[in-house]
């Protein structure tokens, strides 16, 4: 449970409004999936990033966890930074930005975490979609 006693007013705003719950179709060739799980507690999180294959730009992000408060908030929070930015820099989130942004306690920066290898593994399976597109003749060929 979450209590307003030790939690930062943002983290409960994010846990009780989540943004960008969801799923989209993970055959899409442009939608890359993160699974990952928090060894710490076991809790799993997926994230889902929507890429403009030309610009490389972040259009769209969900996100489901099943997993605590914190999770749910930091998944939240950093489903908002993700949109709009490029692969770039998406992959240079660092979980510690989530954590200090929603004041998370120590005890719970690996929810943190979570929502960081969330992310990594996302773009990991997008451009690993992607270079399985390429076309693989050269000019000669
Ligand atoms: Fe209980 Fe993560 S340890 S929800
Ligand atoms: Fe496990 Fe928060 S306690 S993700």
């Amino acid at each position: 449970s979450l209590s307003r006693r030790f939690y930062h007013p943002k983290v409960i705003d994010h846990y009780q409004n989540p943004r960008n719950v969801g799923t989209m179709d993970k055959n899409l060739p442009n939608v890359g999936t993160g699974l990952v799980g928090a060894p710490a507690c076991g809790d799993v999180m997926r994230l889902q990033i929507k890429v403009n294959d030309s610009t490389g730009v972040i259009e769209d992000v969900k996100f489901k966890t099943f997993g605590c408060g914190s999770a749910i908030a930091s998944s939240s929070f950093a489903t908002e930074l993700v949109k709009g930015m490029t692969l770039e820099e998406a992959s240079q989130i660092k979980n510690t930005t989530i954590a200090k942004e929603l004041s998370l306690p120590p005890v719970k920066l690996h929810c943190s975490m979570l929502a960081e290898d969330a992310i990594k593994s996302a773009i990991k399976d997008y451009r690993s979609k992607r270079n399985g597109r390429k076309p693989t003749l050269g000019p000669e060929a």
